[in-house]
């Protein structure tokens, strides 16, 4: 499978600040892959997503070291226009995210396409399935700056969903969700991935990562210090150093564990729990 993002030995730090907040940093994505971003506040989660949609240091400044090649080519030698549609972005605020410049949700959504100049008749047939999807279709008259944080956060992921990018970069989509919503929104991010998007997720609900995520990266005090398949990086000891949450199966089977329960294998859902236990349990009662 092609790369299609590529960081190599990255580094950067802001202009006004004497410390690189991220620390030669390396790794590759597949295209098509679900990965997610983990690491406590202040790690370099958002700045990261910022490198490689090239925000840092087209917009930031600063100083970047190291190369961030995003499908084949150098970020530095792409305009920032060309990035944007390659890569669709969600802030992590998702106040930052509405336009203030249309009155409904549903011109909110459609505002991306008008821009690009797409036919009326296919903006509508196209603003209509993404509220579908997303799940906001009552909100298509309201004024984006009445809704809820939660009922922002979907609209966003609907403006850059409408966009069609073959990258999806997400930071923290559902801080302001219910588990309801939450769950909504990661179905959503399912789904982009079914049709073979590539999605770059900055998410804390660890049960979810479980569930949907391919490959972790973990990010602490600036430095790449975990990357691999979700499974390898929760039961890997390591990971328990930097003081990040875990899914609750397996805080709980570590607990476990910790008081001279053996089990099986090291679960990362739910589901997996009475396995682990089991299989032990059976053997030892043969
Ligand atoms: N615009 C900026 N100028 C200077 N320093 C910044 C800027 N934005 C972030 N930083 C600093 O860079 C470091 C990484 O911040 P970043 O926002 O990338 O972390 P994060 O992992 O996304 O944190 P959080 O979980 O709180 O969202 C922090 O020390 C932060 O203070
Ligand atoms: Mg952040």
């Amino acid at each position: 499978m092609k790369n299609i993002i590529e960081i190599k030995n990255m580094s950067y730090r802001y202009p006004v600040s004497d410390d690189f907040c991220l620390k030669n940093i390396t790794f590759s994505i597949q295209k098509g892959a679900f990965t997610a971003i983990v690491g406590n506040n202040g790690a370099g989660k958002t700045t990261l997503c910022n490198a490689i949609r090239g925000f840092v240091p087209h917009f930031y400044k600063g100083e970047l070291a190291g190369e961030v090649i995003v499908d084949g080519k150098q970020i530095v030698d792409y305009q920032l226009g060309q990035l944007g549609e390659k890569i669709g972005y969600v802030f992590q605020n998702p106040f930052s995210q509405i336009s203030g410049v249309k009155d409904s949700v549903f011109n909110e959504v459609a505002y991306g396409l008008e821009n690009l100049g797409v036919p009326v008749d296919e903006i509508i047939q196209k603003v209509e399935d993404v509220l579908k999807l997303v799940n906001i279709e009552h909100l298509r008259g309201k004024n984006p700056f009445e809704l809820s944080g939660g009922q922002r956060q979907r609209v966003a992921l609907a403006a850059i969903i409408v966009m069609d990018p073959d990258i999806l970069v997400i930071d923290e989509p559902t801080s302001q969700l219910d588990p309801i919503g939450t769950e909504d929104i990661f179905d959503v991010i399912r789904l982009m991935k079914e049709r073979g998007k590539t999605v770059l997720l900055v998410e804390h609900k660890m049960d979810l990562i479980a569930e949907y995520a391919d490959n972790i990266l973990v990010l602490h005090e600036g430095a790449l210090v975990m990357q691999g398949p979700v499974r390898e990086v929760f039961s890997d000891p390591k990971y328990a150093t930097f003081n990040i949450q875990y899914p609750h199966v397996t805080e709980v089977a570590l607990n476990l564990i910790d008081i001279g329960v053996p089990l099986k294998f090291i679960p990362i859902r739910n589901e997996e729990l009475p396995k682990a236990l089991k299989m032990e349990w059976e053997e030892n009662n043969d």
